[in-house]
């Protein structure tokens, strides 16, 4: 947020703490149980919201010099993410056009890509360099055999994907400022390329993947399950919410925002005492913690409605002085808050959704971002319910 923006979203926060209301959603929503648990309308999910879609794929400084890649996959998607010697990112399926095995793993610094299987080799431009055995491969030509690209971009610190292949006169290209949209120039005041990554954790828990988003788009649960990790330091139930398109920034208040308010109007500084919850449709959580970026993705399980794939990524200020200590601090709540306080949680209430004993959960007009989460889906996967 630039500091216009910043000045503007703390007087709505110390107006609501003031008046005790919160931004609220136009309507209650109502939203099947079968949204979660249903593996017809999972399968919907994967096909139009993981390969239509721009996915995002992490900070730029995940890939900070050429030959610098990243493999993982997404909702089903092997994604090679690599930066090539020009600087450019580009993507590519993860899979080896002789029989299909992964070319590479993890993440790493390469000047090639050598397949495990039998060792057919790629540029990282995914041109297949040679094959192993010249009179058994004999004819295939190495220039139409190469990996197949994915659409993919790298904006103001930002890297995207989308997870199907690029059709014949398709460019390579996503126009995310579009998609982004009002949401962009918030961004980019962030200054997203100027954070190196400090950890990943992924973890497998047996919940839907909109149960590991809806986590995040909601302060009226802060004072009752997180009573005791970070309750002591948030105004629950307390809100401000705008949308973008599809996507969304939710912003909540530090108990500390009270400290502002001797001062006059124009020369309070929020910053210290808001935290701003950005959601990238679908399925991302990117939090601005006044001192360091804490990113959260969620991936839906292959075949499965009732797992996902979540991982966490803590992302610190390049000209920190402090210890590495104090991020995993950081890192440390955050896990201690999520992995074991609202993901336990969830899969109790997975449970009861398969249960079948509901047939609906209702998000208050106190939930603004929750409503607009689950109305974006649905208006980008064309249901009514
Ligand atoms: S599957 Fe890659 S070289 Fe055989
Ligand atoms: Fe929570």
């Amino acid at each position: 947020m630039n500091k216009h923006e910043e000045l503007a979203v703390g007087r709505r926060l110390i107006g609501h703490i003031d008046g005790r209301t919160t931004d609220l959603a136009a309507d209650l929503f109502r939203n099947r149980v079968a949204a979660y648990s249903c593996p017809a309308r999972a399968k919907l999910e994967r096909e139009r919201l993981f390969r239509e879609r721009p996915i995002f794929m992490g900070l730029s400084t995940r890939l900070p010099k050429p030959g610098d890649y990243l493999a993982e996959d997404v909702a089903g998607m092997p994604v090679l993410l690599v930066r090539g010697g020009d600087g450019a990112v580009r993507a590519f399926a993860n899979i080896c056009r002789h029989r299909g095995a992964p070319v590479a793993q993890g993440c790493g610094n390469a000047r090639a890509f050598v397949c495990p299987y039998h060792g057919w080799t790629y540029d990282e431009a995914g041109r297949l360099l040679g094959t192993t055995d010249k009179v058994g491969f004999a004819g295939v030509d190495l220039a139409t055999h190469g990996l197949v690209r994915l659409p993919a971009v790298e904006r103001h610190g930002l890297l995207f994907v989308r997870p199907k292949p690029v059709g014949p006169d398709e460019s390579p290209s996503i126009d995310i400022d579009a998609d982004l949209g009002a949401l962009m120039p918030d961004l980019v005041a962030l200054k997203l390329d100027t954070h190196p990554l400090h950890s990943t954790d992924r973890v497998n828990p047996r919940i839907n993947w909109k149960f590991a988003v809806d986590t995040f788009l909601e302060g009226y649960h802060i004072p009752h399950l997180h009573r005791k990790t970070i309750a002591p330091y948030f105004i629950g139930n307390v809100g401000t919410f705008d949308s973008a398109g599809l996507h969304g920034r939710m912003c909540v208040a530090r108990t500390s925002i009270d400290t502002v308010r001797p001062l006059p109007e124009a020369e309070r500084n929020y910053r210290p005492h808001v935290i701003a919850i950005y959601q990238l449709f679908p399925n991302t959580i990117l939090i601005w913690q006044v001192d360091h970026i804490e990113v959260w993705r969620a991936f839906p399980g292959r075949n499965d409605a009732s797992h996902c794939e979540v991982e966490l990524a803590i992302y610190k200020p390049h000209d920190t002085d402090k210890p590495d200590a104090y991020w995993e601090k950081n890192r440390d709540i955050a896990i201690r808050t999520v992995l074991e306080e609202d993901f336990p949680l969830g899969e109790r209430m997975q449970i009861g959704f398969e249960s079948g004993a509901t047939e609906e959960v209702i998000y208050g007009r106190n939930e603004p971002s929750l409503v607009h989460f689950h109305s974006s889906i649905r208006c980008a996967l064309g249901v009514a319910a």
